[in-house]
């Protein structure tokens, strides 16, 4: 079992000097959601989510070695500054110094651009994160060639979780699980892992439509959200019911019982926002349209048996979830009957994809 002394280096064996690296990383949509956390990004339950093919973001880092030791960057977003995204980033460079001590020696320059609109409702954190996170661990290969793969992946992925905790899922698979977890030996509270068993063949290529209902600014941005959940009177039971969810989840993946995967899902993506409504101060993110989203697609799935379900971000947007022998029929009620409820009438066709690539070095 890892533990945070071993993601922190010794010492370096390559030295050098200036480089160039291209990282494209997914976003995630979570079926089992994060949702209250302990200090140093460590979750108050295990998540499981589906990693995304084409909500992506690409980050380019450049670095030049420099002879002061603090933190230094430039950020561009599509090509142009963009100082209001540097706190962020400022943060996680502080966060990670411990681990990754070389960050102080470099000046970089990081270039990003999502492949999803800016203004979507979609958060770019869990793909902005994880593109900077493998990022830095393609340096720290150069710097270390000696690593594995297997220590290169889990390492961006602690990284990434100390840049944002969703972010830690979108490094590697196409189904990963985040936290400690009695039935899968494997998982950790440090870093997500690819799901270890093989899943059922309904799940392969699973379709998601995200729906954009609002494509605001968040009103409650996670962190703070994440804090309504110390204290909060159903806390407890809440954090237990994650970790049953996942067990039955875990057998469901396998073999394939959609109606059970349907009531997983819908529960605690309603559960989520049950939270939000019953914290305090309390939130009702969902719009009028997010409600009548899930009531038609109860409708079309009690009438036409497919299995088509929804899922939800701390957000109104809907994430509409059908395996892919269903496309036609539901891309069709969706143009049909669900578009009129959306912004503009957008929406965003993605699938389960694989995770974070190097695309150029
Ligand atoms: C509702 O990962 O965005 O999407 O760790 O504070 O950055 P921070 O929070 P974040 O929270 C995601 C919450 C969620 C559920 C989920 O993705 O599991």
């Amino acid at each position: 079992m890892r533990s945070t002394a071993d993601f922190i280096p010794e010492n370096y064996s390559h030295p050098i000097e200036t480089g160039q690296f291209q990282v494209s990383a997914p976003s995630n949509i979570a079926l089992v959601k994060y949702w209250g956390k302990k200090d140093h990004q460590i979750p108050a339950n295990p998540s499981l989510s589906f990693t995304l093919k084409h909500c992506k973001t690409i980050t380019t880092l450049s670095f030049a070695k420099k002879e002061t030791e603090e933190i230094s960057f430039d950020l561009l977003f599509e090509g142009l500054p963009k100082e209001d995204f540097k706190p962020k980033i400022q943060k996680f460079f502080e966060r990670v110094h411990k681990y990754s001590p070389f960050i102080t020696s470099y000046h970089f320059t990081i270039d990003t651009r999502n492949t999803f609109p800016h203004s979507s409702g979609i958060a770019s954190s869990a793909s902005g994160m994880a593109a900077l996170a493998m990022n830095l661990m393609s340096l720290e290969k150069l710097l270390n060639p000696e690593m594995t793969e297997a220590y290169f992946y889990q390492k961006a992925s602690f990284l990434a979780r100390l840049g944002s905790g969703s972010a830690c899922r979108s490094i590697k698979g196409n189904v990963v699980v985040w936290g400690k977890h009695d039935e899968i030996p494997e998982s950790s509270d440090l870093f997500g892992v690819a799901f270890p068993s093989e899943i059922h063949a309904i799940f392969n290529n699973y379709q998601d439509t995200i729906l954009l209902v609002d494509k605001g600014e968040k009103q409650v941005s996670s962190t703070l959200g994440h804090d309504l959940m110390t204290g909060h009177p159903f806390a407890e039971s809440r954090f237990a019911q994650a970790h049953d969810n996942l067990s039955k989840l875990k057998i469901v993946l396998q073999n394939g019982d959609i109606n059970a995967f349907i009531a997983i899902v819908e529960s605690e993506a309603l559960t989520l926002h049950a939270m939000m409504m019953t914290s305090l101060p309390y939130f009702i993110l969902m719009k009028p349209n997010t409600l009548a989203i899930i009531n038609a697609i109860w409708k079309f799935r009690g009438d036409s048996n497919i299995p088509v379900c929804f899922t939800l971000d701390a957000g109104a947007n809907v994430h509409v979830l059908y395996p892919e022998k269903d496309k036609i029929q539901v891309l069709e009620f969706i143009q049909n009957q669900l578009v009129a409820f959306c912004e503009n009438q957008q929406y965003i066709c993605d699938t389960v994809g694989s995770g974070a690539v190097l695309i150029d070095s």
